[in-house]
């Protein structure tokens, strides 16, 4: 090991034994590395914005854990198993019964990735003027929620706006303010609470069993559904299993059921979990729920064995959840973020605590406090790292909450971040190591940054496609 001079210096003995990723590589793609000049070129292209950034230049692609997986083997010679019959795919039934073994819940009905769940569930569910209570907003599931005529509120804890509290279930719903919402608008205009396991955009943080059984308890009382995103319940279960009494001998399949039998359906974008490219499934328990959502679904996505995907898409999914809940995959998955995470600490980077289960992410408002939110200091931070090394980010700040549908104002979260994601079985330890070195420079660089300003904006989910130009 050579400190930054190129000194050598010796490594230090470790003081715990490593974890090792539960695979090895039988396939490679390689990396295209590129020049300072070449990047910077880029990001002006791109309009400072990231997700307009060509794939091909960008070095370590940690924008997102979303269809970034590598399938194993085993997934990969599913995909020739492929049944492509326009209705009643082999797939589908394997798919299905799958499902009701790790799920738990009754119906399955496929759609081409999370959103499209979102879409069917909220047409059926909401009525114009009403309210969908959730443990902190996504930016799909909340714009769907509105285009059905919802107003989405928030009532996660408040600990969860706090990068810098250490609560070990930051992703709990805060029972009173839920009561609260529903005395003050009454459990008729609540047709569901949307409870997400681990919560996204809260920096990737758990919810507790504990919480999840009260949110059940609470809700029978008034006669409302729970809408389950489970799109990372996964990754949410081995949090219970390292942080809750009681779950330590459970295995992560027996932790994901029972967070799924408080719950009356879910939403998936199988995208992450499921270790797959593409996919997706609204699962409810419900008859009649489930036969308008399949009705609905041959509108929107397809036909009710298939909805948008291929068989072999199916095939994967379903071979995807026999590895999900494997106990040494998914101690690495979550082992690698932690590794990352754990080395920006060690080097006093601000990044929201407790690491989460999908990402590293930083606290762009206190790394870039010079720069006021309405200049997107999280937007500028992206933008800088991608410069620095090709390592790309998202920024999950202002941009990503979008304005309030009623005022047209920007929404100022509390949470200023960009996200350091992490796809499932893809980089290695070196490229953590790598991305590491990249945050930390821009961080001692930090006071030369200036602000940017967006210069197209669209309508929807702006974050994707807005422009921005240098301040
Ligand atoms: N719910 C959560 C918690 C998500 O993170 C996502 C997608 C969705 C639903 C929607 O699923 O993309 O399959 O339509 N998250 C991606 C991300 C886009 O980068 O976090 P989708």
């Amino acid at each position: 090991m050579s400190n930054q001079k190129g000194v050598s210096m010796p490594y230090p003995k470790p003081t715990r034994r490593s974890w090792a990723e539960p695979f090895k590589i039988k396939m490679v793609e390689p990396l295209k590395t590129t020049t300072r000049e070449h990047r910077l070129k880029a990001i002006e292209e791109a309009g400072y914005n990231t997700f307009l950034l060509r794939s091909e230049d960008v070095y370590i692609d940690l924008l997102t854990d979303s269809g970034t997986n590598a399938m194993s083997d085993y997934q990969w010679a599913g995909m020739m198993l492929g049944d492509e019959a326009y209705a009643g795919s082999k797939n589908f039934y394997y798919l299905e019964s799958n499902m009701q073994k790790y799920y738990g819940y009754n119906y399955l009905v496929p759609t081409h990735q999370g959103r499209g769940a979102e879409h069917i569930i909220s047409q059926i569910l909401i009525k114009p003027g009403d309210f969908i209570p959730g443990n902190m907003y996504f930016t799909t599931t909340r714009e769907h929620q509105e285009r059905a005529g919802g107003t989405f509120v928030d009532v996660i804890i408040d600990e969860a706006h706090d990068p810098d509290s250490t609560h070990l279930f930051k992703g709990d719903v805060d029972l009173q303010k839920l009561e609260d919402l529903i005395k003050k608008v009454g459990e008729k205009k609540i047709p569901y609470i949307s409870v997400a396991a681990t919560v996204n955009m809260a920096g990737g943080q758990p919810i507790s069993m504990k919480n999840m059984r009260a949110v059940r308890e609470l809700t029978n009382k008034y006669g409302i559904r729970i809408i389950f995103d489970a799109t990372r319940a996964v990754e949410n279960a081995y949090f219970i299993k390292m942080r809750e009494k009681g779950y330590e001998g459970k295995s992560i399949a027996e932790i994901l059921r029972e967070l799924c039998s408080y719950t009356d359906g879910a939403t998936m974008s199988g995208k992450k979990d499921l270790l797959v490219n593409i996919g997706g499934f609204l699962a409810i328990n419900d008859k009649d729920v489930f036969d308008e959502a399949r009705n609905m679904v041959v509108v929107y996505e397809g036909l009710h064995t298939y909805g948008g995907l291929a068989g072999r898409d199916m095939e994967a999914m379903a071979r995807g959840m026999e590895e999900m809940v494997q106990e040494d995959y998914i101690r690495s998955r979550i082992g690698q973020v932690e590794y990352l995470g754990q080395k920006l600490l060690d080097w006093e980077v601000p990044v929201v605590k407790p690491i989460g289960g999908h990402a590293v992410f930083l606290n762009a408002k206190k790394i870039l406090p010079h720069i006021p939110q309405d200049q997107f200091p999280a937007q500028t931070l992206a933008a800088e790292i991608y410069v620095d090394s090709g390592v790309r980010t998202m920024e999950r700040g202002v941009v990503s909450a979008g304005r309030d549908p009623k005022t047209g104002q920007h929404r100022y979260p509390k949470l200023e971040l960009v996200r350091v994601t992490i796809p499932r079985r893809v980089y290695t330890q070196a490229h953590m190591d790598v991305t590491a070195e990249s945050v930390l420079e821009v961080y001692e660089s930090r006071e030369k940054l200036k602000g940017l300003e967006m210069v197209y904006e669209p309508k929807h989910l702006r974050f994707f496609q807005a422009r921005f130009a240098k301040m």
